[in-house]
This record gives C-alpha cells, structure tokens and sequence, in this order.
C-alpha cells in the first residue's frame, strides 16, 4: 500500500469519529488530498430538519474551497461497510478534480480504490457551459 493511501485513510477514519449522524447513525469520514499534499478533512453533519444533513465529501471540498483550494488529487472515503460517496458528491468532487483518485475503506481498514471517472462516466462539468467567470 502507498504511504498516501494509508495516510489518507487514516485521516478519514479519524474524520469520522467527529460525525454528527445522530438520525441515520451512518457515520462517515473524509479526507481530501490536495496537489500540494495538504488533507482537508470532513464528516457527515446531520440536522433535525432531515434535508439538511451534508455529507462528509462535500464537507471536506468546502472547508478547502472556502480556504482558497481548488485542486486535489484523491479522497478517502471511511464508513462503517464501506459504502461508496452518494451522486451529489461526485458531482461536487467532479467540479473540482475529474481526475480524482477515490479510495472507499471500511471502519477495519478494508479498502478499494477508484476514479471519480469510473464513478461518475460521461459526466457534466464546467467545460460544458458556454461561459464561465471563474
Ligand atoms: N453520507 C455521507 O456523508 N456521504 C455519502 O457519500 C453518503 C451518505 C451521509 C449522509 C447521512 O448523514 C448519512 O450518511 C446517511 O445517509
């Protein structure tokens, strides 16, 4: 195994313990590796008012897009089977790192890793908009 990968999962599986998943009690954990070698960590924060729970995944692109980073090279997605990051977040991930390395682990470290491409095929991204600001 790559030293990035077991770092990465290891900060995933420490991300998770700091969920908030009261409701579902899915608690999940990620960690956002970022071109220059920083990890963004996040978790899922659920909300009494159910369609305001955010995921873990996006969690973490949003601390490190709100900090002035916008380009990664691989996430580490922790749950307690390893169930893989829902449709909103490879779309948000998809934004960001088309490119990315997703590496899905459980709470006892069994790990796959994927691409956000194999995720997420023949998706929609900024290059498809006629005009872009940014
Ligand atoms: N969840 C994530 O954090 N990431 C995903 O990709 C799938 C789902 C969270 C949302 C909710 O808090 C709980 O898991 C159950 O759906």
């Amino acid at each position: 195994m790559k030293k990035n990968t077991q770092t990465l999962i290891e900060h995933a599986l420490a991300a998770r313990k700091k969920a908030y998943a009261p409701y579902s009690k899915y608690k999940v954990g990620a960690a956002l590796l970022t071109a220059t070698g920083e990890i963004y960590e996040g978790c899922n924060v659920e909300n009494a008012a159910y369609g305001l729970c955010m995921c873990a995944e996006r969690t973490a692109v949003f601390k490190a897009v709100s900090e002035g980073v916008r380009e990664f090279s691989a996430i580490a997605v922790a749950t307690e089977n390893g169930g893989s990051p829902c449709g909103s977040c490879r779309q948000v991930l998809r934004e960001f790192a088309p490119n990315l390395t997703v590496i899905i682990t459980d709470v006892a470290g069994n790990f796959r890793e994927t691409t956000l491409a194999q995720l997420l095929p023949d998706s929609f991204g900024p290059e498809h908009l006629p005009e872009t600001s940014e």
